[in-house]
């Protein structure tokens, strides 16, 4: 299996505070590749120094072959697009412009806006549904309509790579699924590498064909979703007790997990009568 994305003894972080050293990950191309692990333990610093937003203090990350931070900004714009986790648009800029953006890698003063162009800015926006408030400022929209707004923008860059940091946050169930059933047909249409963020380890489960779950600066596990989540891993690396089963519709692992939820009902009253 060919890789999109190696890292040689990649560490990252923030000043001396060093989230993963020596990490040696190879994530193939031409799959959908989906991390997953706790709140903080460096899922999104991973992704950005994959983009070359963050550099490494040691190792490399190398984007089919060639060392990403040694290349041109423009030319990682051109191989792989990324929704990050918060993105903030400029006051007032409208959806339709913020999506145009997406196309600014192909841009030079040799080549200018063409009909391709037009044509990838209106099926992003057409694709996750964004064309009915093309014109509205993206700071006035919902969460949900903004986070499909960013979703076009990386989806009209049109690179063989596309990494999205929770891209389902803010959606609605029924957003959810049709932006992640839209990824799976770039997959598998188009032959596109994506990798993302998610924390529905059933969606995630679903729609990945290679889970790579983090834990404490370290891949915990990698593979697919069938090998890889299980009560054990969703222990340690979430520290929770579930109950794995098969997803009825699609045969995935399928996670519930344990909790108190309406079992702690009657503990409640009877604490209450007492009190
Ligand atoms: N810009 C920054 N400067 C300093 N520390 C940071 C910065 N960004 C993140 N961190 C720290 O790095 C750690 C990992 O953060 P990161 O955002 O990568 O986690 P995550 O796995 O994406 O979490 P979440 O699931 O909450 O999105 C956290 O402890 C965080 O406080
Ligand atoms: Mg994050």
């Amino acid at each position: 299996m060919a890789t999109a994305v190696q890292t040689n003894n990649l560490s990252i972080g923030y000043n001396e505070n060093l989230l993963f050293e020596n990490l040696n990950l190879s994530i193939p191309r031409g799959e959908i590749s989906v991390f997953v692990g706790s709140n903080g333990c460096g899922k999104s610093t991973l992704l950005r120094s994959i983009a070359r937003l963050l550099k490494p203090q040691e190792g490399s990350i190398l984007l089919e072959g060639k060392e990403v931070h040694k290349l041109s900004s423009r030319e990682v714009a051109k191989k792989m697009g990324i929704l990050p986790q918060s993105p903030v648009s400029p006051e007032g800029l409208t959806v339709h412009d913020l999506v145009k953006q997406g196309r600014y890698p192909h841009q030079s003063w040799l080549k200018r806006w063409t009909e391709e162009d037009t044509e990838k800015v209106e099926a992003a926006m057409k694709a996750t549904r964004v064309d009915e408030f093309r014109d509205k400022p993206v700071d006035e929209l919902s969460g949900g309509q903004r986070q499909r707004a960013w979703i076009a923008m990386t989806l009209a860059q049109d690179t063989d790579i596309i990494l999205l940091d929770e891209p389902t946050t803010y959606l609605d169930m029924t957003h959810q699924i049709e932006i992640l059933d839209l990824l799976f047909e770039l997959n598998e249409v188009h032959g596109r590498t994506i990798i993302m963020v998610l924390h529905d380890l059933n969606l995630a489960s679903r729609y990945a064909h290679n889970i790579i779950a983090i834990k404490d600066g370290a891949v915990f596990g990698q593979g697919t979703p069938e090998n890889v989540i299980n009560c054990d891993l969703v222990r340690s690396v979430f520290g929770m007790e579930c109950q794995v089963s098969k997803d009825p519709l699609f045969g995935t692992p399928h996670c519930v997990p344990f909790g108190r939820g309406r079992c702690i009902v009657p503990e409640l009253r009877q604490a209450k009568s007492g009190a």
